[in-house]
C-alpha cells in the first residue's frame, strides 16, 4: 500500500557547522507540520548516514546525539502520514537501492505505481511502502545514466538526474536530495508543496517554512513551482526543471528568532493568545487614513473606482480561516451593503460556482499554503476573476500568486490551534468592511466612530487577558465533561463555531457551535447536567433573546457559562458562571469574545493532560488535499 506523506516538514543544510544539530533544531520548528516520525541523512567522507524513527523529533534527536557524527551537510524530515503504517521504514529520508541518493519529500507522487513497476522491471527492489522511495530510485537511475554520459561530471549529473526524474513525475513535491558521490551539495525542488532557500553566510539551507532558518538567517528566496535549486556552502543557483536559468530574488524575513521561541510560556498556544494585543496593533499599523475616517491598504492592487463597481464578494477559506470569513460576511454586508458569500475553499474548487463579472474573490489563510484554498484561488483566477488574499505568511504561495491583498503581520503562529491569526483576520475583516462601507453609504462620522472603536481593541483584549486566572478556574470546573454546546447569534455565531473548534482540536471534547435560536430545533435534546453550554450574550439587539435561550437551558438542568459585556443587565444567578468582558462597540465584539473561549479551551486541554501545541491527528498547514 502507498504510504502517503501529506504535510511534512523538510530541512536541508550545507555549511561548516555540525549539520545534525542544525537539522534537529529546524525540524523542531517545523514539527507543527507533522509529528508521526522524523529522520535525517548526513553526508561526509564516510558516505551517507541515515537515522529515522517513528515518534517526535526528540526521538531521532537522541539517536543523533548518541552517534559521533561531524558531517556538515544533510537533509531531514518530519512526517504526517495518512495511508499505511507509521513505521521506521516508511519514515524519511529514503535511500535509493544503490545507496547513492538520499531523499526527503513532502507531497504525493500520483503516478508512483507506474514508475515503480518500470523500476522493478529493471531490477530495482524496494524497502518501504512510500512513493518517495520510488522517486529516490528514479533519481538514482537517471543519475547512473547521466554520470556515464557526462564522463564523470558527478555534480552536473546529479542535478540533471533530479530534473530528469521530476520531468517524469505527476503529482506534487517539495524535495531535498543529496548524492553520495557529491559531498557539499544539495538539490531541492518544488511543485505544489512549499520550499524556501535560507541564504546564510558560508552556509545555505532549504526548508518547507522560513521557521526552519530561525536563528541562522533572515535572508530567504521563495522557490516557485517547477524550480530546482542547487546549493553549495557558499552559493546556490536556480533553474527550472527544463534547465532554464532563474535569477533569485532575496527577501528578508520580518520577524526574529525570539518570535518563534516559547519564552516563559509553557505552550505556544498560550503565548500566542497573549500576543493578540500586539498582533492586532500590527494589523492596524499605518492602515487608517489621516482624517481617521476609514481604513487604507497598500497591497490591494485594485483601483478604488474599480472596487466601487464590485457588487458581490466571495470569501474562501478552511477551518478557522473559514470562521473569520463568516465575520467578514456579516460586517461587509452591514457596513457596505455588498452581498457576500462564504464558501469552504475545498467545496468551491470542485463545484464550478457561477461568478458574476463584478464579483471579487477573497481568500483567507494563515499559512498561505493550504492546498484547498490555493487551488480554489487558482480556479477563480483561471476563470478570470480578481482574487485578493488575507494572509499571514509573507511570501507564501497564496500571497505570491494572488492579485493583491492584505498581510496580517501577526508574526509566526506555531501552536497548531490558530489563535492570534484568527483574531487578526477578524480585525482585518472589520477594517475591510469599513473601507468598503466608506466607499458607499457610510458617513464620515460613522467611519470615525468605527476607527476609534477598532483602535481600542488591543487595550480591551489586554483587559480580557487579565482575567485568565478566573477563566482557568472555570475551565477546571468543567474539564471532565465530554460534550459542550457553544451558542451565539449574528456576529457571535462564527465565534461560537470557533469556540467549539478550539475545544475539539486541543482537548478532543465533542463540541458544537450553533446559532442560539436554532438550539430549540434540535440541539436542545443534548441539554443535560453533563453537557455545559457556553453562551455568548453581548449587549445589543439580541441580548434579551439570548437570555431567554439561557433560561431554556437552565430549565433542562444544563450548566451555562455565559460570556457577556453587560453589567447589571445580566440577571444575577441566571448562569452558573459568568465571564464579564469590558463594554465594547459591536465591531470589536467578535475579536473580544473570542479570547475567553480560546483560554477556556486551552485550560481545559491542559487540565486533561492533552498535548496542546501538537494535538493528535492534526497538522497546522494542510498542503495536500
Ligand atoms: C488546518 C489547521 C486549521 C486551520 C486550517 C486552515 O486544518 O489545522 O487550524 O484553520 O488548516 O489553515 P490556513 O493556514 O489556510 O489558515
Amino acid at each position: 500500500m502507498l504510504c502517503k506523506p501529506i504535510m511534512c516538514g523538510i530541512v536541508g543544510y550545507v555549511g561548516k557547522h555540525k549539520a545534525a544539530d542544525i537539522l534537529i533544531e529546524g525540524l523542531k520548528r517545523l514539527e507543527y507540520r507533522g509529528y508521526d516520525s522524523a529522520g535525517l541523512a548526513l553526508l561526509d567522507e564516510g558516505g551517507i548516514e541515515l537515522m529515522k524513527k517513528t515518534g517526535r523529533v526528540d526521538v531521532v534527536a537522541k539517536v543523533a546525539q548518541s552517534r559521533p557524527t561531524t558531517a556538515t551537510m544533510g537533509i531531514s524530515h518530519t512526517r504526517w502520514a495518512t495511508h499505511g503504517g507509521v513505521t521506521d521504514g516508511n519514515a524519511h529520508p529514503h535511500l535509493s537501492w544503490d545507496g547513492k541518493i538520499a531523499l526527503v519529500h513532502n507531497g504525493v507522487i500520483e503516478n508512483y505505481a507506474f514508475l515503480k513497476a518500470e523500476l522493478e522491471a529493471k531490477g530495482v527492489t524496494f524497502r518501504s511502502e512510500t512513493d518517495t522511495e520510488v522517486l529516490a530510485n528514479l533519481i538514482a537511475f537517471c543519475y547512473d545514466a547521466e554520470s556515464v554520459s557526462n564522463g564523470g561530471g558527478y555534480s552536473a549529473a546529479f542535478v540533471q538526474a533530479v530534473r530528469q526524474a521530476l520531468l517524469q513525475v505527476e503529482g506534487t513535491y517539495g524535495i531535498a536530495a543529496m548524492c553520495a558521490d557529491v559531498p557539499g551539495e544539495l538539490v531541492g525542488a518544488r511543485k505544489g508543496s512549499p520550499l524556501i532557500i535560507g541564504v546564510g553566510n558560508g552556509e545555505n539551507m532549504i526548508g518547507s517554512d522560513v521557521a526552519a532558518f530561525a536563528g541562522r538567517t533572515q535572508n530567504v528566496v521563495y522557490l516557485n513551482d517547477g524550480q530546482v535549486v542547487h546549493l553549495h556552502r557558499g552559493d546556490f543557483s536556480i533553474t527550472t526543471v527544463d534547465s532554464l536559468s532563474i535569477d533569485p530574488v532575496i527577501s528578508k524575513i520580518d520577524w526574529s528568532v525570539e518570535d518563534a521561541d516559547l519564552g516563559h510560556y509553557p505552550h505556544f498556544m498560550l503565548k500566542e493568545i497573549f500576543e493578540q494585543p500586539m498582533a492586532i496593533e500590527n494589523a492596524m499599523r499605518g492602515r487608517f487614513s489621516q482624517d481617521g475616517s476609514t481604513a487604507q491598504f497598500g497591497g490591494l492592487n485594485i483601483d478604488p473606482r474599480e472596487l466601487r463597481q464590485i457588487d458581490r464578494i466571495v470569501f474562501l477559506g478552511c477551518g478557522t480561516a473559514w470562521h473569520s470569513c463568516l465575520v467578514a460576511e456579516y460586517l461587509i454586508e452591514k457596513f457596505a451593503r455588498i452581498p457576500v458569500e462564504v464558501e469552504y475553499a475545498s467545496e468551491f474548487r470542485y463545484r464550478n460556482a457561477p461568478l458574476d463579472k463584478n464579483t471579487l474573490v477573497f481568500t483567507v489563510s494563515q499559512s498561505g499554503e493550504t492546498i484547498d484554498t490555493l487551488e480554489a484561488m487558482r480556479e477563480a483566477m483561471r476563470k478570470g476573476y480578481r482574487v485578493l488574499g488575507i494572509t499571514n505568511a509573507v511570501g507564501s504561495t497564496i500571497a505570491r500568486e494572488n492579485d493583491g491583498g492584505i498581510y496580517q503581520h501577526s508574526g509566526p503562529e506555531i501552536g497548531v490551534a490558530s489563535t492570534k491569526a484568527f483574531t487578526a483576520q477578524v480585525h482585518i475583516a472589520a477594517m475591510l468592511a469599513l473601507y468598503l462601507g466608506r466607499m458607499r453609504d457610510m458617513s464620515f462620522t460613522d467611519g470615525r466612530h468605527v476607527v476609534s472603536a477598532l483602535q481600542k481593541t488591543p487595550g480591551l483584549i489586554s483587559q480580557v487577558l487579565d482575567r485568565a486566572e478566573e477563566i482557568e478556574h472555570i475551565a477546571h470546573k468543567y474539564a471532565d465533561k465530554n460534550d459542550f454546546l457553544f451558542l451565539g447569534r449574528q456576529l457571535m455565531f462564527p465565534i461560537a463555531l470557533e469556540g467549539a473548534l478550539k475545544l475539539k482540536e486541543i482537548s478532543y471534547i465533542h463540541a458544537e457551535g450553533y446559532p442560539a435560536a436554532e438550539m430549540k430545533h434540535g440541539p436542545i435534546a443534548l441539554i443535560c447536567p453533563d453537557c455545559p453550554t457556553v453562551a455568548f450574550a453581548p449587549k445589543g439587539e439580541i441580548f434579551k433573546k439570548v437570555l431567554s435561550n439561557i433560561q431554556e437551558i437552565k430549565a433542562r438542568e444544563g450548566p451555562v457559562i455565559a460570556i457577556t459585556n453587560a453589567g447589571k443587565e445580566f440577571p444575577e444567578g441566571l448562569a452558573d458562571d459568568v465571564i464579564k468582558l469590558p463594554e465594547s462597540p459591536e465591531v470589536v465584539q467578535p475579536t473580544l469574545f473570542t479570547v475567553p473561549v480560546q483560554l477556556l479551551a486551552y485550560y481545559i486541554a491542559v487540565a486533561r493532560g492533552c498535548d496542546v501545541d501538537k494535538p493528535r491527528n492534526l497538522a497546522k498547514s494542510v498542503t495536500v488535499e
